[in-house]
């Protein structure tokens, strides 16, 4: 089930040049950086209000990002959904025919478990669910 918007994701050539537009423009502020081996990315998450803002980096030039920078430029990268059971997700969407880049669960930034949804199956946004890690 999803449960809300966890995040927006920006693809940006470099986190700390946009970083300091939302940190002493906007005055929001960069609360968490990451490296994700995974997606061969660099993230750094901006909480605003409920949800928050990602910049997504590439962190070598195969990462994914690198090759949507150099397609289309930086902006709007995807959209992230919470959701409480990613594997049965996943599995449910695979049943009913969705296009899927990820089919299992793969490790996102912060301990999470994600999987994204082809942006030809949504109507042209990458979407990307993701499952919050146990709290103990
Ligand atoms: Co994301």
């Amino acid at each position: 089930m999803i449960k809300k918007i966890d995040h927006i994701a920006i693809a940006v050539p470099d986190i700390e040049d946009v970083a300091r537009f939302y940190e002493e423009k906007l005055g929001l502020k960069v609360a968490h950086r990451e490296t994700v081996p995974a997606s061969k990315v660099r993230v750094g998450f901006i909480p605003v209000g409920q949800t928050r803002i990602e910049l997504v980096q590439p962190d070598s030039a195969d990462s994914p990002i690198a090759g949507f920078l150099e397609k289309r430029g930086p902006g709007l990268q995807h959209i992230c959904f919470e959701v409480d059971d990613i594997a049965a997700e996943l599995e449910k969407l695979k049943a009913a025919g969705v296009r899927l880049i990820n089919e299992t669960p793969v490790p996102g930034a912060h301990g999470t478990r994600v999987g994204f949804i082809h942006p030809k199956a949504t109507g042209g946004v990458l979407i990307e669910l993701s499952q919050p890690p146990d709290r103990d």
